[in-house]
C-alpha cells in the first residue's frame, strides 16, 4: 500500500515543495487513517513483548492513544513514535514511511533486526532518528539524505556495514550524527565537511578507513570522535581550524607523525584529548596548558618522547592523565621532577606513567598530589630510592602500581593509612623488609602483589582484616614462619594465593579449604611439611593447585571435588600410599599432573591421564610398578597372581588360606601393639623422605612460572 494510493499529490512533488502543504492538509481526512493502517503495519512485524506495549495498540482507543505514539493535535496525525527500551523484536516494517507527519522516531534499546526500510527516506518533517542499541543490519540507507530537516541521526550499537553514503552532505540542519559501534567501512565520506550545523560526529568503533577529510572545517565540531577505525595519515590537520571543539577522540586508529606545537592555542575549549593507540611521535606539545579546560589527557600507547610538560600544573581540571607505554623521561635529565608541578592539579584522580622510560629518584613531591588521586601508576620505569612515607597522605588511592622498577627500603609503616586501597603492586623491586602488620588497616584490599622483591619476616596475620582480597602474589621472596592460618579472611572471594619460592615452613592449614572460590593455589619450593589436608578437596573450583618442593609426607589423600582441575603438581615431596582413585576420575579437565619424586607405590593405572605420557609425570617413584609401557615400571606381580589363585583354588582352600592369614595377621598385631608401647617416644613423626633439589628441572619451572612475574598493564583507558 503505498502513498499516492490515499493522495493524488505525487510523492516527490511533496518533497520538493514543502510549501503544498495545504494541498496536503485536503487529504488528511484519509491521512489520518492512513496512519492508522501504518500503525498497524508497522505492529505486524513487531513480536510482542514483556512490558506489553503492543497490547494497548487495539481498536478500543483511538492510536493516538497507544503507547509511544503522540500525534499532532489540529490533524490527528502521528508525530512522534518512542518505543525507546519496550522490549520488541521483530523487523521494521517499510510503512513507517507513510507516518508523513513524524517529527521524532525512537526505536532504541530494542531487539529489531533486519534492514532500516529506506522508506523512512520519505519523512521529511522526521527531526530525530533513533535506532541505536538494536540488530539491524545492511546499509545505511542513502534515501535518509532526504529528511532535510533531521537534527540528531543515532544509528549507534547495530550490525549496520557498508559505507557512509556521501549523499548526508545534504543534512545541512544535522547537527549530530553518530554511528558508533558498528561495522562501517570505507572512508568517510568528504561531504560531511558540509555539515554546516554538525556539532557532533561520533563513529567510534567500526572499520573506517583513509583520512580524515580536510573539509571537515566547516562544521562547528564540538565533538569528534572516530577511535576503534583504521583512520590513516597525520594528526587530522582538519581539526586545528575548529577552535570550537571539545572532545577529539582518536583512540586505536592507524595515525602517525607529531601533534602541532600550537594544538592548546588553536583549540582553547578542548576539554578531552584522547589519542591512544596510535604511533604519534615527538614531544608532548607545551601549548596544551592553554586549553585551560582540559580534564581528560589520554595518549598512552604511542612514540611520544622527552618530557611531560611541567606547565601541565596550570591545568587546574585536569582530572586524568594517561601517558602509559610512550617513550617519555627519554633523553631528559630531570627525572620525576615534574611530578612536584602536578602537584598544582587539586583534581587530579588518575595517573598513569607506566611503561616509559622515567629514571630518577622517586620524589618526596608525590605526596603533594592531589588527595583526590584514585590511581596512581608508576610501573615498568627505571624509578630507583625507597617509597616515601609521604605517599600514604593520598588516601584516595584505590589503586597503587609501582612494580617493575628498581625501589629499595622498606614498605613505609604508615601504609595503612591508605585505607581505600583496592590494587597495590609493588612486584618486582629490590624491597626489604618485613610487610607493615598495618597492611591489615587497608581492609579493602583485594590484589596484593608483592612477589619478586627481598621481602623477609613472616606474613602478617593482619592480612586476615582484609574483606575482600582476591588475588594475593607473594612469591619469590624470603618470607619465613609458618602460612597463618587466617591470613585470608575465610569469608574472603580469594581466587589465587601464590607464596612460592619463600622459606615458609610448619604446615599447610586446613583452613584453606575454606576459601571456596580459590581457582589457583601455589605454595611450591618452600618448606612445608605437613600431609595435604583433605580439606583442599573443599575447593571446589580449584584450576591449579602447585604444592612441589615441599616436604609434604603421608598419602594423597581422595579430593574427590576437585572436578575442574587442570594443573596438579605434587612433585619432590615424600608422599606415600598408592595414587588416589580421584585423579584416575578427573579425565575431562585435568592437562597436567606430576606426581614425580615422592615415595608412592603400587600399581600405576593406564586410563585416562594415565594413558597419556606427556600429561602426567611420575618417575622418581621406585615403588610403582604397571601403567603404560613407556614408563618402563615393573610389572605388578602379586595382582595377575591372585587373580589366578581365585580362579583355580577351590573354597576349602581359600577357607584355609583365609583362617591363616587371619591367626598370621592377630600374632603380628599383638606384637605390634607390644613393640609401639615399647617404644613410643622414638617413633618419628613423619617418614623420613628426601628431597633431592634437581637443578635442571628447578630451573625449567622457575622459567615456567608465569604467575610470579605476570604483569598487568594499564587499566579504565579511556575508549572515545
Ligand atoms: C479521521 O478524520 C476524520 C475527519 O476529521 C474523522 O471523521 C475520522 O474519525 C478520523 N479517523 C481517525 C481514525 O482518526
Ligand atoms: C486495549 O488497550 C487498552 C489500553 O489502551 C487496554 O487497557 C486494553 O486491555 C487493551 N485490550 C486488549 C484486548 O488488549
Ligand atoms: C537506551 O538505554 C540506555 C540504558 O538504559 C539509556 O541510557 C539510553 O538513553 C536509552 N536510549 C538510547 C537512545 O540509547
Ligand atoms: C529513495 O529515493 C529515490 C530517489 O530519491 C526514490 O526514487 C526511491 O523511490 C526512494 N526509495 C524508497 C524506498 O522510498
Ligand atoms: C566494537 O564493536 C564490535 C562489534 O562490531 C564489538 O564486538 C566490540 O566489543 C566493540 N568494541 C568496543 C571496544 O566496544
Ligand atoms: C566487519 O566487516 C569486515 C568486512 O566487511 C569483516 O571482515 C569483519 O569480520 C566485520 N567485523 C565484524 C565485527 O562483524
Ligand atoms: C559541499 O557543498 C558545496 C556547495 O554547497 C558543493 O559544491 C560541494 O560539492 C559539496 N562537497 C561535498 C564533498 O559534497
Ligand atoms: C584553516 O583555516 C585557515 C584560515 O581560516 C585556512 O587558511 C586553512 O586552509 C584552514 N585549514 C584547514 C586544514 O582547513
Ligand atoms: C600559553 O601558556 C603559556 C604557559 O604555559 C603562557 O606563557 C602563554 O602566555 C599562554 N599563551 C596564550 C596565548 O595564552
Ligand atoms: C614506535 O615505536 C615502536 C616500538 O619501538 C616502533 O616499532 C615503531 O616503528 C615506532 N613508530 C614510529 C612511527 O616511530
Ligand atoms: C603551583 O602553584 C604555586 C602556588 O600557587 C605557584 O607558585 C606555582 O608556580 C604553580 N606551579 C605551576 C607549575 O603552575
Ligand atoms: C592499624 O593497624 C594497627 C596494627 O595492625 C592497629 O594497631 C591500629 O589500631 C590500626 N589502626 C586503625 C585506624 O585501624
Amino acid at each position: 500500500m503505498s502513498l499516492s494510493h490515499f493522495c493524488s499529490v505525487n510523492f516527490p512533488a511533496i518533497l520538493i515543495l514543502e510549501l503544498v502543504i495545504t494541498s496536503f492538509a485536503s487529504c488528511s481526512a484519509l491521512g489520518n487513517e492512513t496512519d492508522k493502517i501504518a500503525l498497524q503495519q508497522f505492529r505486524s512485524l513487531l513480536t510482542d513483548n514483556s512490558a506489553g506495549t503492543l497490547a494497548s495498540w487495539n481498536d478500543s482507543h483511538h492510536f493516538c492513544q497507544w503507547t509511544g505514539v503522540t500525534c499532532g493535535l489540529r490533524h490527528q496525525r502521528v508525530t512522534s513514535l518512542n518505543l525507546d527500551g519496550q522490549d520488541l523484536a521483530g523487523t521494521v516494517s517499510p510503512f513507517i514511511g507513510n507516518l508523513l507527519f513524524l517529527q521524532y522516531l525512537n526505536l532504541a534499546n530494542n531487539s529489531l533486526h533486519g534492514f532500516i526500510p529506506p522508506e523512512i527516506g520519505r519523512l521529511f518533517r522526521l527531526r530525530n532518528l533513533i535506532l541505536s542499541h538494536n540488530t539491524l543490519g545492511g546499509g545505511i540507507p542513502r534515501n535518509l539524505s532526504q529528511c532535510l530537516n533531521l537534527l540528531t541521526l543515532e544509528l549507534d550499537y547495530n550490525y549496520l556495514h557498508d559505507r557512509i553514503p556521501s549523499e548526508f552532505g545534504s543534512l545541512l540542519k544535522l547537527q549530530k550524527l553518530s554511528f558508533s559501534n558498528n561495522n562501517l567501512t570505507g572512508p568517510i565520506p568528504a561531504s560531511i565537511g558540509n555539515l554546516s550545523s554538525l556539532q557532533v560526529l561520533d563513529l567510534l568503533n567500526n572499520s573506517l578507513i583513509g583520512g580524515v577529510p580536510i573539509s571537515t572545517s566547516k562544521t562547528r565540531l564540538k565533538v569528534f570522535v572516530v577511535s576503534e577505525n583504521e583512520l590513516t595519515g597525520g594528526f587530522p590537520s582538519a581539526l586545528y581550524n575548529l577552535s570550537s571543539l571539545n572532545i577529539i577522540g582518536l583512540y586505536h586508529n592507524l595515525f602517525t607523525g607529531r601533534v602541532r606545537r600550537d594544538i592548546g592555542l588553536l583549540l582553547p575549549n578542548l576539554q578531552t584529548l584522547v589519542l591512544g593507540d596510535n604511533q604519534f611521535t615527538g614531544p608532548i606539545p607545551d601549548s596544551l596548558t592553554n586549553a585551560s579546560n582540559l580534564a581528560t589527557i589520554d595518549i598512552p600507547l604511542n612514540n611520544f618522547s622527552g618530557r611531560v610538560p611541567a606547565s601541565f600544573g596550570r591545568l587546574q581540571n585536569l582530572k586524568w592523565l594517561n601517558l602509559l607505554q610512550n617513550f617519555l623521561g627519554s633523553g631528559t635529565t630531570d627525572g620525576l621532577s615534574f611530578l612536584a608541578d602536578l602537584a598544582n592539579c587539586s583534581n587530579l584522580e588518575m595517573l598513569d606513567l607506566q611503561y616509559n622510560q622515567f629514571k630518577g629518584e622517586l620524589p618526596v613531591s608525590v605526596g603533594n598530589l592531589s588527595t583526590q588521586l584514585k590511581q596512581l601508576l608508576m610501573s615498568g620505569n627505571r624509578i630507583h630510592g625507597s617509597i616515601p612515607e609521604v605517599i600514604t597522605n593520598l588516601f584516595s588511592l584505590n589503586r597503587l602500581y609501582m612494580d617493575a622498577n628498581m625501589l629499595t627500603g622498606n614498605i613505609p609503616m604508615s601504609i595503612g593509612r591508605l585505607s581505600n586501597l583496592h590494587y597495590l603492586n609493588l612486584g618486582q623491586n629490590k624491597l626489604t623488609g618485613h610487610i607493615p602488620s598495618t597492611i591489615g588497616n587497608i581492609t579493602g584490599l583485594i590484589d596484593l602483589y608483592l612477589y619478586d622483591n627481598s621481602f623477609e619476616g613472616s606474613i602478617p596475620l593482619s592480612l586476615g582484616n582484609c574483606k575482600s582480597p582476591q588475588e594475593i602474589r607473594l612469591c619469590h621472596n624470603k618470607f619465613t614462619g609458618t602460612i597463618p592460618s587466617h591470613m585470608i579472611s575465610p569469608s574472603s572471594l580469594v581466587i589465587l594465593l601464590n607464596v612460592s619460592h619463600n622459606s615458609l615452613s610448619g604446615p599447610l592449614p586446613p583452613e584453606v579449604g575454606n576459601l571456596k572460590n580459590l581457582i589457583s593455589l601455589d605454595v611450591s619450593y618452600n618448606q612445608i611439611s605437613s600431609e595435604i589436608p583433605t580439606s583442599l578437596g573443599d575447593c571446589l573450583g580449584f584450576e591449579e593447585v602447585y604444592m612441589q618442593a615441599n616436604h609434604f609426607q603421608g598419602p594423597i589423600p581422595q579430593l574427590g571435588g576437585l572436578k575442574g582441575i587442570r594443573f596438579l603438581d605434587l612433585s619432590n615431596n615424600n608422599l606415600s600410599g598408592k595414587i588416589p582413585e580421584f585423579l584416575v576420575n578427573l579425565s575431562s579437565s585435568l592437562q597436567f599432573l606430576n606426581l614425580s619424586f615422592n615415595n608412592l607405590e603400587g600399581e600405576v593405572t593406564v586410563q585416562r591421564i594415565f594413558g597419556n605420557t606427556s600429561a602426567f609425570k611420575i618417575d622418581g617413584n621406585k615403588e610403582l610398578c604397571g601403567g603404560i609401557p613407556e614408563l618402563r615400571l615393573p610389572s605388578c606381580p602379586a595382582i595377575s597372581i591372585s587373580r589366578s589363585i581365585k580362579h583355580r583354588l577351590s573354597k576349602w582352600v581359600m577357607v584355609i588360606i583365609i583362617s591363616a592369614s587371619c591367626a598370621v595377621a592377630l600374632v603380628s598385631l599383638a606384637l605390634l601393639f607390644w613393640m609401639r608401647n615399647l617404644k613410643k617416644e622414638h617413633l618419628p613423626t613423619h617418614s623420613l623422605g628426601h628431597f633431592y633439589e634437581r637443578i635442571s628441572y628447578d630451573a625449567l619451572f622457575i622459567a615456567t612460572d608465569g604467575f610470579c612475574s605476570s604483569k598487568l598493564i594499564g587499566s579504565g583507558n579511556l575508549y572515545m
